[in-house]
């Protein structure tokens, strides 16, 4: 509690400083904003006015793997302990690529299942995003020491171990969830330290590590199709390949103009082009990860999409321009990102940076166009995700440095399989399950629906496959803490 006011004056005092001597902010290019957006977290619930959720800052080991050396940081955790009685467990949503907020713990699946079992729920920050940063700046060499899942994992028990040394929870067991990343990492956690929790519910786990993930899109363009329907599809399709065909015509001038690019953007230079079209399909992709079926999500957006023009192009243009909330012009140069990645290192960023690193150096899970069977044609090749990752982090870096290193984490956590202890769910249209646990590793499935899509108290929209999950997980939780 201390420290964070500490933090806070510090920040209060420094802010106008600071304004003022770094550089300002870059704007954030559009390819880099859709993919903020991509790796923000589900959407919160709305929280209630009383919250009952409290910071705190748990001392993290910089390096929890090397004993000669004794930096530490302060981790942000949320807590509410409203329920907890001495005894009782304690439950961690375990926070992933994004900044933790109290709405993470509030009127969802696991805070109900917390206060049924008299116990205390906690979501943990995940060391280089949003307040809990071990260090700056973001150094390329730094990053590759302190930035990686295992770090991340030791932390998770090292919160644990810290709560522990407190009387009230010398004897709770431990219950962990996770959404996306973080279910990978929940995964892992019961994997690596069976002990030292007794189960974990992992909602749409990549497990996978893979370079070129060209099944993403193509399982966003199936939703497109089955949600919003052929003509939906044939629209984003239609349009992509006239404006691909304009830049191998040498028109490329005239498209242009007609999607609005700011005027740095090079006709001519292939990268600029991969940036737009992968701009485009992370558009479509953010909706698509986070549709619910049972609110027409994708039906309503297709509406929109063709309320803007009877012509293809122009409604493709137009309802890209407004995902980006309308920017005078649509930045899709390829120098303009690596110059804002380049920027973030030294000026922290809140997010985006330290996870580009994690895909260049642990995960890939680079949405390429590789796929023939989606809406997005064929003009963002993985080399737009690992020439950013070279230019960015250096040539420890380069495509075939990747692919090693990212075998070395399958070889490593095992890749899709069973973990016992481990409760896997997945959305029959999420672009990441394909990367994920299936039916072989008794997953379930929701049909239709999308990433983390379980989170939620149980309600009167959810479907029957989803409210019988949700009590089956209250089931097995019962069971692991009995
Ligand atoms: C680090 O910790 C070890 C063991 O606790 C101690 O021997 C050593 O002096 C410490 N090093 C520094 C630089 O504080
Ligand atoms: C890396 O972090 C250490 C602190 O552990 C710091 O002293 C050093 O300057 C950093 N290196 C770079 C290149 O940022
Ligand atoms: C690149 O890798 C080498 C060998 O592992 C390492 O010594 C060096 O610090 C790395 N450089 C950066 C910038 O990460
Ligand atoms: C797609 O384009 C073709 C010609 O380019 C046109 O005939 C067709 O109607 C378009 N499809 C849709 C769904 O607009
Ligand atoms: C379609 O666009 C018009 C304006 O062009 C707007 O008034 C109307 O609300 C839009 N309808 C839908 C369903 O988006």
């Amino acid at each position: 509690m201390k420290f964070s006011l500490v933090i806070l004056q510090l920040v209060l005092v420094l802010a106008p400083f600071a304004s003022t001597v770094s550089l300002r902010e870059p704007e954030i290019p559009a390819f880099i904003k859709t993919l903020k957006e991509m790796h923000q977290g589900p959407p919160r619930h709305p929280t209630t006015r009383k919250s009952h959720v409290k910071t705190r800052w748990i001392t993290q080991k910089l390096d929890n793997f090397d004993k000669a050396n004794n930096e530490t940081w302060q981790d942000r955790i949320l807590i509410n302990e409203r329920h907890f009685v001495e005894g009782s467990p304690i439950f961690i949503y375990l926070g992933g690529e994004w900044v933790i907020q109290p709405g993470d713990i509030e009127n969802v699946h696991l805070a109900d299942i917390a206060k049924e079992h008299k116990g205390t729920i906690l979501t943990t920050e995940h060391r280089f995003f949003g307040e809990s940063i071990p260090i700056k700046p973001l150094s390329s060499e730094n990053l590759s020491k302190y930035q990686n899942v295992k770090q991340a994992l030791a932390d998770v028990v090292n919160v644990i171990e810290v709560l522990k040394e407190e009387d009230k929870y010398k004897d709770s067991k431990v219950v962990v969830q996770g959404c996306s990343y973080s279910a990978t990492m929940a995964t892992w956690l019961k994997k690596l330290y069976p002990d030292v929790i007794v189960g974990s519910w992992a909602s749409s786990a990549p497990l996978e590590a893979k370079v070129n993930f060209r099944d993403f899109m193509k399982v966003v363009g199936e939703a497109y199709r089955q949600l919003g329907g052929d003509y939906c599809y044939d629209i984003i399709d239609n349009a992509t390949s006239y404006y691909e065909n304009l830049f191998y015509n040498g028109e490329g001038a005239q498209a242009k103009k007609e999607l609005n690019l700011c005027s740095d953007f090079d006709e001519n230079d292939e990268r600029d082009q991969w940036q737009y079209f992968s701009t485009v399909a992370n558009i479509f992709a953010n909706i698509a990860q986070y549709q619910r079926p049972e609110n027409n999500d994708l039906a309503k957006y297709c509406t929109n999409l063709r309320n803007f023009s009877d012509n293809d192009y122009e409604a493709l243009s137009k309802f890209v321009q407004w995902r980006l909330e309308n920017p005078e012009c649509v930045s899709t140069k390829y120098q303009d990102a690596v110059d804002y990645y380049l920027w973030s290192k030294d000026n922290y960023d809140g997010d985006g940076l330290a996870w580009t690193f994690q895909t260049c150096s642990e995960f890939g899970w680079f949405q390429s166009s590789g796929s023939r069977n989606q809406p997005f044609g064929s003009n963002f090749p993985v080399t737009l995700y690992t020439d950013i990752c070279e230019d960015v982090f250096g040539s420890n870096y380069s495509e075939t440095n990747i692919r090693k290193l990212i075998r070395e984490t399958n070889d490593e956590f095992g890749g899709i399989e069973n973990v016992e202890g481990v409760y896997f769910t997945q959305g029959g249209l999420d672009p990441w399950a394909k990367v994920g646990a299936g039916l072989a590793q008794a997953a379930t499935i929701y049909p239709q629906a999308s990433h983390c899509s379980d989170l939620g108290s149980i309600g009167a929209s959810d479907s029957a496959a989803l409210r019988a999950s949700k009590e089956r997980i209250a089931e097995l939780i019962r069971e692991w803490l009995a």
